[in-house]
This record gives C-alpha cells, sequence and structure tokens, in this order.
C-alpha cells in the first residue's frame, strides 16, 4: 500500500489537539497545587480547588490522554494493517466533535456541574457525546482491521481493540442515570452498588486510558524507532492476553476496608497481585529488546524516553499492588503518597511514551527531520527531574500525613487534628509546585519542537524546486 495514500492529516490533527489540551491542563494543575498552600486563592467557586481539580484531571485524562491515543492509534492501525483508514471523513468528524466535547467538559465542570464520580463528572448529554464519538472512532478501528492487507495482527492492534471494546462497555455501564433536568442527572446505582460499580469502572477506565493504549505505543514505537525486532512476541501475547484478563477484577482494591463485601475486596487484592506478572511481562520484553544495544540510550534520544517511561511503568505495577492490601492501604489511603503514585504514571510513563511517539510521528509524517534533537534531550531531562522530585516528594509527604493521622496520645485521644497534618504538608506543596514548573517547561519545549517542525516541512515544500 502507499504511504501517501495514508490518512495523516487526523494523526496531525490529533497530535496538536493534545499538546494543547496538556497545556492547559498543566497550568491548572499548576494552580491548583499553588492552591494547596495558598488556600486564600479559592476566590470564587469558579475558581476553587474542587471544581478546577476535575478540570485538571479530565483535561488531561480525556483531553491529552486519548488524544494522544487517537493520534498514534490511527498512525499505527494505518501501518501496522498496511490499509488506509477506510472512513477518513468520519476520522475527521471525530477529531471536531473530540474537541467540542473536551471544551464543554471544561466549562461545565467550571461552572460546577458535576455527577460527582470520579472520572465519570460529565453530566448525561455530554455522556451521550462521547458515546457517539467512541463509535464513530470504532467503526474506523474495526472496519480498516477487517480490509487489512496485513494477516498477522501486531500485539499493538491487540490493545487498541481491547481498549475500544472496554473503554465503550466501562463508560455505557456506569453512567447509566436519571435525568432530572438538561444539566443534572442521578445514578440508577445507588450506596455499596453504586461505589462498586463507579471504581470497576475508574480503576479500569484509567487502565484502558492510562495503560492499555500506552502499552500499544510502547510495542511499536520502541521497535521502531531503534530497528530492533521484539524480544519476544509470544511474550508480548502472554502478557497481552493474562493482563486483558486480570485487569476487570481489581477495582474493588480503591474501596479496602469499606461496607463492600470482603470476598470482593479479596478478589481486588489478588488480581491485583496477579497484575505484577503481566506487567513486568512488558517491561521485560522492552528491556531485552535492546539486548547489546544498550549505547542507544545515548546515541538515539528517543530509546531514552522509552526506557524511562516502561521503567516508571515497572516501578507503578509493584506500587500499585502493594498500596492495595489491607494493612497498608490502611495506612496511605486518603494520603498524597497515593497522588505520588498517579502522577509517577502520568508525567513519567504516559507523558514520556507520547512524547518519544509524536517525536517519531511528525517527522515522519512531514518528510523532514525534527526541528532540534537537543531540544528534545533538554525536553526529556526537565520532564525526568520534575516528575521524580514531584512524585518523590508526594511519597515523603504521604508517609508523614499518614503516621500524623494514625499518632494517638497515651488517653488513646488522636495527637493532631487534621488541619495540623495539612498545615505540616506545606513545606512539601511548596517543593512539588516547584517540580511542577520545572516538568512544564519541559511540556512548553515539546509543543515548541513539534511546532517548529511543521513549520520547518511547510518552509521546506514552498522553497522553489531548482533553488
Ligand atoms: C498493577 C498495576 C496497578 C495496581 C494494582 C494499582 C493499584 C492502585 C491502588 C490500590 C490505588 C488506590 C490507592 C488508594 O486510593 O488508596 C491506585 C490508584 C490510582 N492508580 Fe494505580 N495501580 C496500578 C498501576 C497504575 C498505572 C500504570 C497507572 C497509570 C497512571 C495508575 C493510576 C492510578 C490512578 C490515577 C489512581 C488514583 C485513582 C483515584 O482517583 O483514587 N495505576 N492504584
Ligand atoms: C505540572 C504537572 C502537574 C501538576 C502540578 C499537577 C497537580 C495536581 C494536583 C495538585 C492534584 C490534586 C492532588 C490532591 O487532590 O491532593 C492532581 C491530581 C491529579 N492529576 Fe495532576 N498534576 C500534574 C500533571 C498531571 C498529568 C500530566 C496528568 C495526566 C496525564 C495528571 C493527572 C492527574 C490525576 C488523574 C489526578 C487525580 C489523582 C487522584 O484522584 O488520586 N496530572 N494533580
Amino acid at each position: 500500500m502507499k504511504e501517501n495514500s495514508y490518512d495523516y492529516q487526523i494523526v496531525r490533527g490529533f497530535t496538536f489537539s493534545a499538546l494543547f489540551w496538556l497545556i492547559i491542563g498543566l497550568i491548572v494543575g499548576l494552580w491548583i497545587a499553588f492552591q494547596m498552600f495558598n488556600p486564600a486563592l479559592n476566590l470564587t467557586p469558579w475558581l476553587s480547588f474542587g471544581r478546577l481539580r476535575v478540570v485538571h484531571t479530565n483535561g488531561l485524562g480525556l483531553g491529552f490522554g486519548l488524544a494522544g491515543i487517537f493520534a498514534c492509534s490511527y498512525y499505527m492501525l494505518q501501518k501496522l494493517s498496511r490499509t488506509p483508514l477506510v472512513f477518513p471523513r468520519l476520522a475527521k468528524a471525530h477529531l471536531y466533535l473530540f474537541n467540542v466535547i473536551i471544551a464543554l467538559a471544561a466549562l461545565s465542570l467550571f461552572a460546577g456541574m458535576n455527577t460527582s464520580k470520579e472520572y465519570a463528572e460529565l453530566e448525561w448529554p455530554l455522556d451521550i457525546a462521547v458515546v457517539v464519538m467512541w463509535v464513530i472512532f470504532a467503526i474506523n478501528v474495526f472496519a480498516t482491521l477487517v480490509k487489512r492487507q496485513e494477516k498477522q495482527m501486531y500485539v499493538s492492534l491487540w490493545y487498541i481493540i481491547a481498549m475500544t471494546v472496554t473503554i465503550a462497555v466501562l463508560y455505557i455501564v456506569n453512567n447509566l442515570e436519571v435525568p432530572v433536568n438538561l444539566f443534572k442527572s442521578y445514578s440508577v446505582y445507588a450506596g455499596v452498588n453504586d461505589a462498586n460499580v463507579q471504581w470497576w469502572y475508574g480503576h479500569n477506565i484509567v487502565g484502558f486510558i492510562f495503560t492499555v493504549p500506552i502499552l500499544a505505543m510502547f510495542y511499536y514505537f520502541l521497535p521502531v524507532s531503534t530497528g530492533l525486532p521484539l524480544f519476544s512476541h509470544r511474550l508480548s501475547i502472554i502478557s497481552f492476553w493474562s493482563l486483558i484478563f486480570a485487569y476487570l477484577w481489581t477495582g474493588a482494591h480503591h474501596l479496602m476496608l469499606t461496607p463492600l463485601p470482603e470476598w470482593i475486596q479479596t478478589v481486588g487484592i489478588a488480581f491485583s497481585i496477579f497484575l505484577i506478572a503481566p506487567s513486568w511481562g512488558s517491561v521485560i520484553n522492552g528491556y531485552y529488546t535492546l539486548r547489546g544495544n544498550w549505547e542507544q540510550m545515548r546515541s538515539n534520544y528517543l530509546v531514552k524516553f522509552f526506557i524511562l517511561g516502561i521503567t516508571f511503568y515497572g516501578l507503578q505495577t509493584i506500587q500499585g499492588p502493594t498500596q492495595g492490601l489491607r494493612t497498608l492501604t490502611s495506612f496511605f489511603h486518603y494520603t498524597d503518597w497515593v497522588i505520588g503514585h498517579v502522577h509517577m504514571g502520568t508525567m513519567g510513563w504516559v507523558t514520556m511514551t507520547i512524547s518519544a511517539a509524536f517525536y517519531y510521528m511528525i517527522p515522519k509524517i512531514t518528510g523532514t527531520g525534527l526541528y532540534s534533537i537537543r531540544i528534545a534531550n533538554v525536553h526529556f531531562w526537565l520532564i525526568l527531574v520534575g516528575q521524580l522530585v514531584w512524585t518523590v516528594t508526594m511519597w515523603i509527604g504521604g508517609i508523614q500525613q499518614g503516621a500524623m493521622w494514625k499518632a494517638t496520645d497515651p488517653d488513646g485521644s488522636l495527637t493532631y487534628n487534621f488541619l495540623d497534618s495539612i498545615a505540616s504538608l506545606y513545606p512539601y506543596y511548596k517543593i512539588r509546585f516547584a517540580a511542577g514548573i520545572v516538568y512544564f517547561a519541559g511540556i512548553i519545549l515539546f509543543a515548541w519542537n513539534l511546532v517548529m517542525t511543521i513549520r520547518k516541512s511547510q518552509e521546506v515544500k514552498n522553497q522553489p524546486l531548482n533553488r
């Protein structure tokens, strides 16, 4: 199949949408991080921490994360099936609809419309729009796969299929609600059932956005950008099926020591521990792919992103099952330790892998080299240092928080009140804010580098041929 029959416009459109929402989401993230040690800045309801926090999580999880996933999925789908998108106009509609939804989502959350279910905060009209958008995406995925010229389905395609099917099921089941007016609805579930469905959804929406499609990218872009074959296809397929088998059973680890029946909690713990195996199957596959070629960590600027990214994934998939154990969760739950866990994944694994995928795709699509490899290297170091300081600070702060909440005097009364514990964390919050600025500077360089790469390609195109 000829390269020029592939639809790269859509890949470009989603790439730049991702960068846009990344910057917006991070500005909001920095602002709420600043508010954490300057609570007087909760000036109006519109600028209150409670509203802005969801703008941050939705802007980055759905805006940045999903746009990055769509960009890379459309690219990998065409390349791996050796088939152009079957419905390019539908893909364009997908791009426009996606950006309208994210903009309306941000506005409605700013305005305080919120179902109060984490990662499912959008009200019902937007939920319907999300489902329509997802169906549009799924049609292109499956139609292109059906028409594929390449019989063999590489593991990345399996991950894309898993994401497409699972997110549809999760989103519809958890968002079943009864509308009372245009802006308000109530969940059809109540009490413990509601919590159970919500965290079955919550854990898996994180998994099927921040893990499954990111693994699809890792498995595709690491071999193509190093020129090295994947260490083991068999291991990749075993890891895939065991990850998919186990993932959907683990949501209850978010509800330890609650009224949820104990056996469901235990199932959650058991499957969480099981997950270490498939997760590390992918980590090991990545490391072994570089066997004998580790000098590429120095010579190929993309490899650093992939290897550090998968390393953070590996660390998180040990930390996750451990913090889900009853004894540890009773200490860490609600503390900043969990916030550290989240951001090692999002600022480390997810952002590093998506960055490298964009750095690979955009020069390929435009046919010119990257504007500046040096800037890409600076970007790497800034986000690495920013992320590490950010997360390690939160882990230490989380341990202090948990210890203060548990401390008791000899008469059994609590040693500290809640406000003491918050005020004692201010130094950590200040360090986190500073680390966030460093990380943000890296992201600005990333966006600038890609914009300049596009500009460079346009200048080359505009040059008269025989000059
Ligand atoms: C084997 C893999 C993993 C397991 C078993 C696991 C386990 C957990 C547990 C037990 C919690 C809840 C902690 C608490 O609230 O007390 C949690 C929270 C979270 N994890 Fe993981 N984790 C894993 C990997 C990941 C990865 C790769 C990401 C990607 C970024 C991630 C993102 C999150 C997020 C966003 C939350 C916060 C959920 C919330 O809003 O409460 N996790 N994880
Ligand atoms: C400069 C970088 C960042 C800063 C300063 C920042 C700041 C914050 C803050 C202050 C919170 C609330 C913590 C709390 O409630 O105690 C938060 C939560 C969260 N952030 Fe970020 N963030 C950054 C990057 C990111 C990125 C890149 C992503 C995703 C791609 C992300 C996803 C999330 C999620 C999912 C939560 C909810 C965690 C939970 O409920 O457990 N953040 N962030």
